[in-house]
């Protein structure tokens, strides 16, 4: 049996310099790789009863120096907590020669990331992501960091990790809310791949997701994600396509003072971006409309209470602390989108306005 749920974890051998692990019980292989390394580790978790059972599997063998669990979430995704993560390191007897096992969603990556990398100057780190943000998109990319009093993820810095398991069990216990904000980031991959993954994506939608292939669907996105981030790790380019949807996403997010969320802000973004490249003739209205019926079976919400004046005021204030222009990842078709795209103001915000009315009709 053991053998057998082995057999179905996939090792995403990316373009990335570390493995990532996709398993639906990724247990064994986390210790199978633990075993192979044979060295001295500390396990962190977040606190979370269904993320802590997990840790606990992991402790192992002798080399396990311990569990530690803290309560996180984004008011503790800050410099203070990964002090007291630091402290409870030194208690635990980790040193220079200790591996961080670090186990639960974006925020346990971030910040146990970010913890890893500044302890004692640095030390390996993996990650076991339990929510989908994680899994398609924290735990990999080697960002790491927290958040300061002004916003998020201000002081962090580029750490790779040593290796990454995405395990796809944990959804069973993940809240739809917290489904829907990683679906968000899966279906705007799926819109930059497009071909088999949209259509399948599509196709699944109308499903349970407890009927989900889910091993399959993270495997690609991770793929889709990583085959872009190596490209490009710094951000210099080809990374901006993972922004679509992004730069509405983070104005809606600013100007409703986080009351919209992150995945909610994407697929609000989602639908703005496809607006915007539909009035500068680069879409199709089919296409449009294939993503709308798809976002609505997801259950995303395609409108939104927030002002058009607010949020453009929020984009044009982003706009100015990068000191540059506005500039769009649009889609051009489904599994083609472009960036660095500038567009009139006058256009971004009629689309902002038309956010706060009812989707256009998809039959
Ligand atoms: N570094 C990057 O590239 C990157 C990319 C995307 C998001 N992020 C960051 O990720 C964070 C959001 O991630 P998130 O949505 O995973 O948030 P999160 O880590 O706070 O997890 C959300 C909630 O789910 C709980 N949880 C975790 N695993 C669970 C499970 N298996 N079952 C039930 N509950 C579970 C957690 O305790 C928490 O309450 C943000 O801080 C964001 O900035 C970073
Ligand atoms: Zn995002």
């Amino acid at each position: 049996m053991a053998a057998q749920e082995e057999d179905r974890d996939l090792i995403v051998n990316t373009d990335l310099t570390y493995p990532v692990c996709i398993g639906d019980d990724t247990r064994p292989a986390v210790l199978s790789f633990l075993q192979h390394r044979a060295q001295p580790y500390v396990v962190l978790c977040d606190a979370n009863p269904n993320v802590v059972a997990l840790a606990r599997d992991i402790r192992g063998g002798k080399d396990c120096l311990g569990v530690l669990a803290f309560t996180l979430g984004e008011s503790r995704k800050r410099l203070s907590t990964v002090e007291r993560v630091h402290e409870a390191l030194l208690a635990a007897g980790a040193d220079r020669g200790t591996l961080i096992v670090g186990v639960g969603g974006g925020v346990a990556s971030d910040l146990f990331g970010f913890a890893a990398a500044t302890y004692m100057r640095g030390v390996p780190y993996v990650h076991v992501a339990t929510t989908l943000v994680a899994m398609v998109d924290a735990a990999v990319g080697g960002k790491t960091g927290v958040d300061l009093r002004k916003g998020k993820n201000l002081c962090g810095l580029f750490a790779d990790p040593v290796a990454v398991f995405a395990n796809t069990g944990s959804l069973e216990t993940l809240p739809y809310r917290l489904l829907r904000e990683g679906l968000a980031e899966v279906l705007k991959t799926a819109i930059i791949e497009g071909d088999e993954f949209f259509d399948a994506i599509e196709a699944l939608s109308p499903h349970p997701f407890w009927r989900w292939p889910w091993l399959e669907i993270v495997a690609q996105a991770i793929k889709v994600k990583t085959m872009i981030v190596a490209d490009d790790r710094k951000e210099a380019g080809m990374r901006e396509l993972l922004n679509l949807g992004h730069t509405f996403a983070h104005a809606l997010e600013t100007a409703s003072n986080y009351r919209v969320s992150h995945g909610v802000g994407v697929a609000l973004g989602l639908r703005a971006a496809g607006l915007l490249a539909l009035r500068t003739g680069r879409f199709s209205e089919e296409a449009h409309l294939r993503v709308l019926a798809t976002m609505a079976l997801l259950g995303m919400p395609l409108r939104t209470r927030v002002r058009a004046g607010a949020a453009f005021a929020a984009m044009a204030s982003d706009k100015k602390r990068r000191n540059g222009t506005l500039r769009f990842v649009l889609p051009v078709a489904i599994g083609d989108v472009e960036y660095g795209v500038t567009v009139p103001d006058r256009m971004v915000k009629s689309v902002l306005a038309q956010l706060t009315r009812s989707p256009e009709a998809t039959g």
